[in-house]
């Protein structure tokens, strides 16, 4: 491996949400914020960015389009064109945007739980009916989909707001479960909202399959989200993109930013044309490193942290950790936070099926995440 993440990088005083949230003797392992230092690219990137003296609003060029452009091709075979991209400051914000544009209220919109909470969460903003698909663990906790589910859930809905790489369980769905799930869509006339913001980081050899990109049916009802945000750490920059082919749905999108939505942001372009056209190999290390991370957890939740079932995610650098076997008396999110100094998400945050469960963040060097299992061993064994 060429680059390191092995290095504890010191984040108070940073102005990190993650670091700053907690008193300073907790662990923060929550908020898909990584604690790596971004690729050498990224920095050169910005640098030379800074160079010349003047920040005002952001727009991308053609050659940054060009280059997202080229990127889709290359990794997923899949064509767009430079006018189907739209950019954005968030993802979360890509989507209340499409949300407003696209829907009325009333109008159901369909979520798979457990969910994100801004996914779980963004019917409510405009007055939309949320329509559950439960994503059930099942006896082994691969969390397969029960396809017929999805469709009566369909039935009730207008739009389908994906995520894929799912958080937080961590699944990368097939391609056999997005042709089924892209198909009744199709047939109930749903629009497709897919959020893809983790689509690099799969786990055991997998590929990311955009939904789009499984037919010209398809990606004419879908407005694909991403960002090389999660992937490079850049969160704070505030770049994202949707892909947007068809015309009438885009147009409607770019119309919906009511005044609240900005420009992106001009340093935030600079890293993500960075990252698409020089990040490969910083990236390709990235996932390696995470996916050594992900099984060593498995093994240590295991064999240290008895109660605690954890099956190891197919993508995404989260744990989606099923803490009850344990039998708390309380949420474990507060039990972890107050006896092992340790702060994850909530579970009940991601709906119903989360209780009893904690989402914990692996993108961090692998001492850390030593110190957040020993952390975690000591509160358990504390208990007997
Ligand atoms: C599925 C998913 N979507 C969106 C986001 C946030 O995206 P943004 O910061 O671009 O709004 C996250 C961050 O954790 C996420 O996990």
């Amino acid at each position: 491996m060429q680059h390191d993440f092995d290095t504890v990088i010191d984040r108070h005083g940073t102005g990190s949400l993650k670091w700053q949230r907690y008193a300073e003797e907790v662990l923060p392992m929550w908020v898909a914020d990584a604690d790596f230092a971004v690729s050498p690219a990224i920095t050169a990137a910005i640098r030379a960015r800074l160079d010349h003296p003047v920040f005002g609003y952001a727009s991308a060029d053609a050659g940054l389009r060009q280059t997202i452009v080229t990127a889709m091709a290359e990794t997923y075979g899949w064509k767009i064109e430079p006018e189907h991209l739209l950019f954005i400051p968030g993802v979360v914000t890509a989507f209340n945007m499409a949300l407003k544009a696209l829907l009325q209220p009333g109008d159901g919109v369909l979520v798979q739980t457990p969910a994100y909470p801004p996914i779980l969460q963004a019917h409510r903003n405009w007055g939309l009916t949320p329509v559950e698909h439960v994503m059930h663990p099942g006896p082994h906790g691969d969390y397969a989909l029960d396809l017929e589910a999805f469709d009566e859930a369909a039935a009730a809905s207008r739009a389908f707001l994906l995520c894929n790489p799912h958080n937080p369980t961590g699944r990368v769905f097939t391609r056999a479960e997005l042709a089924h799930m892209a198909e009744t869509c199709l047939a109930r006339d749903l629009i497709i909202i897919a959020d893809e913001i983790h689509c690099d980081l799969l786990f055991d050899g997998r590929r990311h399959i955009p939904i789009a990109s499984l037919s010209p049916e398809i990606a004419a009802r879908t407005i694909t989200l991403m960002s090389a945000s999660k992937t490079f750490n850049i969160a704070g920059l505030k770049a994202a993109f949707a892909i947007i082919p068809d015309k009438a749905l885009r147009d409607r999108v770019a119309a919906a930013h009511l005044g609240l939505v900005g420009s992106v942001n001009v340093l935030g372009l600079e890293a993500t044309r960075a990252a698409f056209a020089e990040g490969t190999p910083w990236k390709d290390d990235l996932v390696a490193y995470l996916e050594g991370n992900r099984d060593w957890l498995e093994e240590a939740v295991r064999r240290r942290l008895p109660g605690i079932a954890f099956r190891k995610p197919e993508g995404t650098y989260l744990a989606w950790l099923d803490c009850k076997g344990i039998g708390l008396n309380e949420e474990a999110y507060d039990f972890f936070l107050r006896k092992a100094k340790v702060a994850f998400n909530p579970g009940p945050e991601f709906g119903t099926p989360g209780r009893d469960f904690v989402r914990l963040n692996f993108a961090c060097p692998r001492a850390t995440l030593e110190e957040g299992v020993a952390r975690m061993e000591r509160a358990i064994k504390a208990r007997r």
